[in-house]
């Protein structure tokens, strides 16, 4: 264990920039903790916060789960899509918060004809960061496909012809629309998840309980 984390007062919890982070926001007010740093304006990676004794790093929301995994955070705040592509390993799972809520899809460019080519049976060319996901729903529908992992931009894939289809999440399909595409399938809903690294679950469950019942009960309303 680092020394960074030695003293185990010391509570530390991973979060993304962005949706997550303001999401997170009331959660941690409803357990008392405020944030005193705002990480859109400071290039700190290490955020104080009112208790000297809980801090927040900030990392891409894709890396939340293996700093928790490892114990370099003791919790964080991660979406399920991540946490399917993750895995989950060495994660206590213990609340759904409904932040960050949105959809797992497929989507096509308009004019192609994605039924038709499913009930063809089709090999289809599927680009996404979702790669776990997208295999298991089309092994389940019995489709075969060919995946790209992309990073990010995945709307663009269909556009030029790197993809047929695409898996992405959806929210107000605004981004869909704006490229020429249609959402086809959802495959399941996505919201955030409190994890918890289950080693500091047992350690430091007198300091952890509290903040998970507050978020739990903010969650909740
Ligand atoms: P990374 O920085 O690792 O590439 P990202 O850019 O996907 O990740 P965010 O955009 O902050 O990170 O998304 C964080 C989480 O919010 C996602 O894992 C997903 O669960 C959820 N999410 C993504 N897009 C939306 C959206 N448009 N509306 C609501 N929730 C979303
Ligand atoms: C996400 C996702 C989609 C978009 C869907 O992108 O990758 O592109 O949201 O939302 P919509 O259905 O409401 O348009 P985001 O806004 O997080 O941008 P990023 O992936 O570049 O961070």
């Amino acid at each position: 264990m680092s020394a960074f984390q030695a003293d185990s007062q010391q509570l530390i919890l991973a979060l993304s920039k962005g949706r997550i982070f303001e999401d997170t926001l009331p959660l941690l007010e409803a357990a008392g903790i405020t944030v005193t740093e705002n990480p859109e304006t400071s290039r700190k990676l290490i955020l104080p916060t009112n208790d000297p004794n809980v801090r927040v790093l900030i990392v891409r929301a894709t890396d939340v789960p293996t700093y928790v995994q490892h114990g370099a955070a003791d919790f964080g705040v991660a979406g399920k899509d991540v946490l399917l592509e993750h895995g989950g390993e060495g994660l206590y799972q213990p609340i759904d918060l409904h932040i960050a809520e949105c959809r797992m899809s497929v989507a096509v460019r308009n004019g192609f004809d994605y039924e038709t080519a499913v009930r063809q049976g089709a090999r289809l060319r599927v680009a996404t960061k979702f790669v776990q996901t997208a295999r298991e729903h089309f092994a389940e529908k019995g489709v075969h496909v060919d995946l790209i992992k992309l990073y990010g931009s995945m709307e663009l894939a269909p556009l030029v012809g790197l993809s047929d289809a695409i898996v992405d999440v959806v929210s107000t399909g605004g981004t869909l629309r704006a490229n020429d595409l249609k959402e086809v399938e959802a495959i399941m809903d996505i919201s955030s998840r409190l994890i918890v690294n289950q080693a500091a679950l047992k350690l430091k469950r007198e300091r952890l309980q509290p903040i998970i019942e507050a978020f739990e009960r903010a969650s909740n309303k």
